[in-house]
């Protein structure tokens, strides 16, 4: 006898006879739902997708009328094929599917009709709703999975694909989701990027035809695309109002979203792992299970979408999202590859003069017979270089904790020069083709994760720094290019496996250091911002968002990503890029999550008071700024500043950060609107980080309104001249 579910779980099971009405599936949020309805040819259909009825009978009365709709009545009836939840190839339907396959009797076609659905709530606030189906004539399964977030009106969608037949299938097309809209116009956001230029926000009304927003790259996959979208319904969405969908695909691969605008100005969203030279070959009673499709919808507009994922991404999508972050001072801009023992001593106590939680010491520590004293060799050799550490790892934890600090370090497990000992001994275990030259990148290779000994390698890169002395507190596992050349001896002639098998095979590793050290916080980073997708985060505390660092295009970088990620996961550093006060540079790094990459002995003497302040004002502030609901108030791309706001849950503590960038002279701007708070309480604003003895911006500073007044009539947040800031922290009085 199988546990008794817990209280809070129970299980509706509908399993559909033949000759009974056809079932309405809902899955809902608290404000959203998503209809699918059984035709009466068996097959499943999307009927709907927006704001949440009220009543139940709404819904027969929709899938009625879409069931309708889907008739063409010419004396003929058949059923229109544009809506069907996951299309199939190679029978009627004239567009995207979202499978493909080759049976063993080489018929390359399928169909799905619908078995039984059954719905299971998880706990209070999540439920999940599976759905059956099957080939009529070949033995082959589909399973559709649902997850709803009711408070965070998110959806998780993926898909199972299985099959009993004698030998493996070819599989040439496998979506996570296809959802389907009909407006009059459709509004895509994109966010692509390059080094240094992640997540530039493009809006574009889609026209007739396929518009794909993909990845081939392997590895270091987002690089130029990032998997992440709006669609706005009818009308450009703004950030307080407009319908629109926001998605993603929790995948660190290649990854493809389509958008198909069909000839009855329909669209469909295929969304998944890229099939581009993957076809993949399924072993009989195996399932290929698909990422996850990550989706909200929301009616007042982008603000709302983001905060829904935000909530989501802490409860759910990224490793500790409710736990702390540290702050850190990272010596990379520093040092580069020239360091010793004595300057990261120097650095330790310049990590504890800061006020920061943690050093990190980045890459160029490793290497003895090829030392890293360069990006052309070592990668791969993850000992301690005996002629920069002679101490040794273990020394160097002991005297971060003697000075105070947490101690973290920089890797690039996934990687080698070929001038390392790793590629004399294993040169074997890198992916190359045969018969062609070596493509480097960086001056170096990407290692085959396919390959089991080769993760059974990276993990020990962990494992072996975390049995070094006390081990380190956090790791920044870095990844600096893309793949090229790829073929993996391991594979023999599964070729077409690698790019999925690559990522399986990383995310294998990942779960090994997750479970062996659950508590060990770690920073996604690829040369920048190359590697941000919530397939990541399940494993990753934080990501690197990009190499520049200069604060006035930070500003419009973190604006890109908190569009999709939440504050605490996006590492912002004060460097030395740019020529702005160490004010501008720290505010704008506080809006995220604050770290720094100086030499603290260049400071001068007013300016390392104000970073000391700053840090102490965003340790007392971080609960807010990571945990709270964020309002973006005045974006960049529309204005000469930008200005956002977070908010606790319950709306007693806010803080704002408004950044002045290049004003036209003597700017007239209007009072700014602030959000989120209660309009019936009475708030004390205040500036801070203000360089010492410097005089206020905000005239208001220290006087209290009511969250009435604040919401409808604002302040004048912004100063007036190039590369300022203001700080106002916001409290409930
Ligand atoms: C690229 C990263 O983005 C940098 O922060 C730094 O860690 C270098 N790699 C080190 O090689």
């Amino acid at each position: 006898m199988k546990k008794l579910l817990s209280l809070f779980t129970f299980i509706t099971m509908f399993t559909l006879a033949q000759s009974q009405e056809t079932p309405v599936i809902q899955i809902e949020t608290n404000n959203s739902v998503l209809v699918l309805k059984v035709g009466k040819d068996q097959k499943l259909y999307q009927c709907y997708l927006g704001t949440k009825l009220t009543g139940n009978t709404s819904y027969d009365v929709l899938s009625k009328e879409n069931t309708r709709s889907f008739v063409i009545n010419d004396g003929n009836p058949i059923v229109n094929l544009r809506h069907l939840v996951y299309p199939t190839f190679g029978t009627d339907n004239l567009f995207e599917p979202a499978i493909r396959m080759t049976h063993n009797d080489g018929n390359p076609s399928l169909e799905l009709i619908y078995v039984s659905y059954q719905t299971i709530k998880k706990d209070d606030n999540i439920s999940e709703t599976i759905i059956k189906l099957k080939d009529p004539q070949y033995p082959v399964d589909v399973t559709l999975h649902y997850r709803a977030f009711n408070n965070e009106n998110v959806i998780e969608q993926w898909s199972e694909i299985q099959h009993q037949e004698k030998n493996p299938v070819m599989l040439y097309n496998y979506a996570s989701s296809m959802l389907h809209f009909d407006a009059d116009h459709y509004w895509l956001t994109q966010f692509h990027g390059d080094w240094a230029k992640e997540v530039r926000m493009q809006e574009s009304e889609l026209t007739s035809g396929t518009k794909v927003i993909d990845s081939k790259l392997g590895a270091r996959a987002d690089m130029y695309q990032t998997p992440m979208f709006f669609l706005a319904l009818n009308d450009k969405a703004s950030e307080n109002s407009g319908e629109l969908v926001a998605g993603t695909i929790a995948w660190s691969g290649n990854f493809r979203l389509a958008f198909e605008l069909d000839n009855k100005n329909s669209l469909r969203i295929s969304s998944g792992i890229n099939p581009f030279a993957s076809e993949y070959s399924l072993p009989s009673g195996k399932t290929f299970t698909t990422p996850t499709f990550i989706y909200t919808f929301s009616n007042t507009g982008k603000g709302q979408a983001s905060r829904n994922l935000h909530a989501w991404a802490r409860k759910y999508g990224i490793k500790d999202g409710e736990k702390p972050r540290l702050t850190l001072l990272n010596n990379w801009e520093t040092t580069y590859f020239n360091f010793d023992e004595k300057k990261l001593a120097d650095m330790f106590v310049d990590a504890k003069t800061l006020g920061v939680d943690m050093f990190l010491l980045d890459d160029g520590w490793f290497g003895n017979k090829y030392p890293r004293s360069g990006d052309k060799s070592g990668l791969g050799d993850w000992q301690s270089t005996k002629t920069k550490l002679p101490n040794g790892l273990g020394f160097l934890m002991k005297q971060a904790e003697t000075t105070g600090t947490k101690f973290g370090i920089w890797i690039e497990p996934e990687m080698v020069n070929p001038k390392s000992e790793l590629y004399e001994n294993h040169p074997d275990w890198v992916l190359k083709l045969p018969n062609r030259p070596e493509n480097y990148y960086r001056t170096q290779l990407v290692l085959d994760l396919c390959n089991p000994a080769v993760q059974d390698f990276v993990f020990k890169v962990v494992d072996d720094i975390m049995q070094t002395g006390s081990g380190v507190s956090f790791f920044k596992w870095d990844c600096n290019r893309m793949m090229t050349s790829a073929y993996s001896t391991y594979l023999k002639n599964q070729q077409s496996h690698l790019f999925i098998e690559y990522t399986n095979g990383l995310y294998k590793v990942l779960d090994r250091i997750k479970a062996k050290y659950p508590n060990l916080p770690m920073m996604l980073c690829s040369g920048g911002g190359g590697r941000t997708d919530y397939g990541f985060l399940r494993y990753f505390t934080e990501f690197w968002a990009s190499d520049d660092t200069d604060p006035v295009n930070r500003v419009y970088i973190q604006w890109g990503y908190s569009q999709f990620f939440p504050s605490f996961s996006i590492c912002n550093h004060v460097t030395s890029w740019g020529k702005q006060s160490i004010k501008f540079k720290t505010d704008v790094a506080m809006m995220g999550k604050l770290g720094f990459d100086i030499n603290v002995k260049d400071l001068k003497e007013n300016e390392l008071k104000y970073v000391q302040l700053a840090v102490a004002n965003y340790k007392r502030l971080s609960p807010v700024i990571w945990q709270g609901d964020m309002y973006r108030l005045i974006s960049p791309s529309e204005d000469s500043r930008a200005v956002v706001m977070y908010t606790d849950a319950v709306k007693s503590k806010a803080v704002l950060f408004s950044y002045t960038l290049h004003p036209m002279y003597d700017p007239l701007y209007a009072p700014v609107r602030l959000q989120g708070l209660d309009a019936k309480k009475m708030y004390k604003v205040e500036e801070i980080n203000l360089m010492p003895g410097a005089r206020r911006s905000l005239e208001e500073s220290g006087n209290s309104y009511t969250g009435d007044f604040l919401m409808n009539v604002g302040l004048r947040v912004s100063a007036s001249s190039n590369e300022t800031s203001v700080v106002l922290e916001i409290t409930e009085i």
